[in-house]
């Protein structure tokens, strides 16, 4: 809480306390809890488990230890990371159709993978694909000043696109030749469909019993695999002829990619397996974290202010400012205040492989942890007035000052997110084009609803007004 001065003296002006759904006081049945889980995961959290640094007890998921202490979590995630691998759970609700990427491997599949993969992901490697974000950002800036005056729009369909613009240009220079509509409406059926927990998982029916939403969501599945396969086999045959620039995207870099190891690189099927690995980990997370910093923004014209003057103040080198962070320190402040309050990936579970403990706790052999960022990101214990919109908590010694195991927007240890980079300049970067160039205001009913799916996002979208700005 060593934030708490610097906070209270950077705010003038007071801030919203925005939406969330209020955590219940009782232990909920079991139907209930599967009909919840299905139906918006965040309302299963009850008081204790904002306010109690371990909840641990016995429930759907079997023994289930829910973790929101910094050194406990650091434990699980780090110290003895090698006893816990990720749960059939998650698993089951991730796994795309072709197989196991980076994001669902285990052992030394997902060590191989991970060790051939990471020189994509180095500061450098990112700092070239950032050049890449630019023009997809600014086009949709363009796009959406053209929009009549007072029009009222769902901006999460614009985040999504310009998540998905930026993924299909940093990952294939945009070679999805004229199947790049039907390329994302496959990916939003995906996540439609594919995107709920299903009770047969939670209740660990065996994988061959049908589950409705994969049923639903085979076409969408079945046509990315055709089009990415495609789209493999051709750069193959460019790689192959001398064809390819020298600024090689994601998919040349992947197939030329070689395990520092042994030398061995990854088959056409892996990398394809990663290629939807990184469109489904990088695409509806960035949208989401861009919906809501400018929901959050709407409410906040003081916060809205500053963001507008490091956007007008970085004009024209706003890919080095977004890479290097020091001139548009409170835009990006801001993208870290939107995943504290919503972040993208709200819970994260293992399986304990051994016994084990935590901080007193016994972790029996085949419990489930759950570290949730959502419950960490809003406990009592770790954060001052942890509901409320305060960016300046991402703020120079009020950064430094919070924990790195209190904030987990993209996990940490040996599974941490390897586009955490990418993704931040890409939310910094896109967030200061938007709000540089327009206005946003918020025009639903109501407040929106959180909602998680595979990723945390408003329930009916995200109605908003938007104008130029000048
Ligand atoms: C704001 C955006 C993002 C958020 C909040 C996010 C969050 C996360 C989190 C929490 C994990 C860890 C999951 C776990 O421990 O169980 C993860 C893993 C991963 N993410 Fe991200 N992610 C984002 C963007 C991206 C992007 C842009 C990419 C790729 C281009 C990406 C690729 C991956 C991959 C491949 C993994 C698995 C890493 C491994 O297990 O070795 N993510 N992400």
């Amino acid at each position: 809480m060593a934030d708490t001065i610097a906070v209270a003296d950077a705010v003038r002006t007071p801030r919203p306390v925005p939406p969330a759904p209020e955590p219940g006081t009782r232990e909920l049945g079991y139907a209930e809890l599967l009909l919840r889980l299905r139906s918006n995961p965040l309302t299963i959290w009850r008081r204790i488990h904002f306010e109690r640094p371990i909840v641990s007890g016995k429930s759907l998921l079997g023994h289930a230890v829910v973790i929101s202490d910094p050194a406990a979590i650091r434990h699980v995630m780090v110290e003895n990371a090698a006893n816990y691998r990720k749960d059939d759970l998650q698993r089951s609700v991730l796994a795309p159709g072709l197989g196991d990427g980076l994001l669902t491997a285990e052992g030394d599949v997902w060590k191989r993978t991970r060790r051939t993969v990471a020189p994509l992901f180095t500061p450098r490697a990112v700092a070239a694909l950032a050049r890449r974000m630019e023009a997809p950002a600014v086009a949709t800036a363009e796009r959406m000043a053209r929009r009549r005056a007072g029009r009222v729009v769902d901006v999460t369909q614009d985040m999504t696109r310009v998540t998905y613009d930026i993924l299909a240009e940093t990952l294939f220079s945009d070679t999805i030749a004229g199947g790049a509509s039907a390329f994302s409406k496959a990916l939003t059926a995906y996540f439609e469909t594919q995107g709920r927990i299903d009770p047969l998982d939670v209740l660990r029916a065996p994988a061959f019993v049908p589950r409705i939403g994969r049923i639903l969501a085979r076409p969408a599945i079945d046509f990315f695999e055709g089009e990415v396969i495609r789209i493999i086999k051709a750069r193959r045959e460019e790689i192959a002829r001398g064809d390819t620039p020298d600024e090689a995207d994601l998919l040349t870099a992947l197939l030329k990619a070689s395990d520092p190891e042994t030398g061995v690189g990854l088959t056409e099927r892996e990398v394809g397996a990663n290629i939807v690995t990184f469109i489904g980990a990088g695409h509806e997370t960035t949208a989401n974290v861009l919906t809501w910093s400018l929901y959050l923004l709407s409410q906040a014209p003081d916060v809205r202010a500053a963001v507008e003057a490091e956007a007008d103040a970085t004009a024209g080198r706003r890919v080095d400012a977004a890479l290097s962070g020091d001139d548009l320190a409170m835009t990006r402040a801001v993208v870290e205040e939107a995943m504290r309050l919503y972040p993208p990936v709200a819970s994260l579970s293992r399986a304990a492989i051994e016994d084990d403990a935590v901080a007193g706790v016994p972790i029996p052999k085949g419990a489930t942890v759950v570290i949730a960022p959502y419950v960490l990101h809003r406990h009592r214990l770790l954060w001052d007035d942890p509901g409320r919109f305060l960016p300046e908590r991402f703020l120079g010694s009020a950064r430094e000052a919070v924990d790195r195991f209190a904030f987990l927007p993209f996990g940490a240890g040996p599974r941490v997110c390897i586009g955490a980079q990418f993704a931040m300049v890409e939310a910094v970067l896109v967030l200061s084009t938007l709000v540089g160039a327009l206005r946003f205001t918020y025009a639903g009913d109501g407040p929106p609803t959180p909602v998680q799916r595979i990723t945390l996002r408003p329930r009916d979208g995200m109605p908003m007004r938007v104008a130029p700005r000048g």
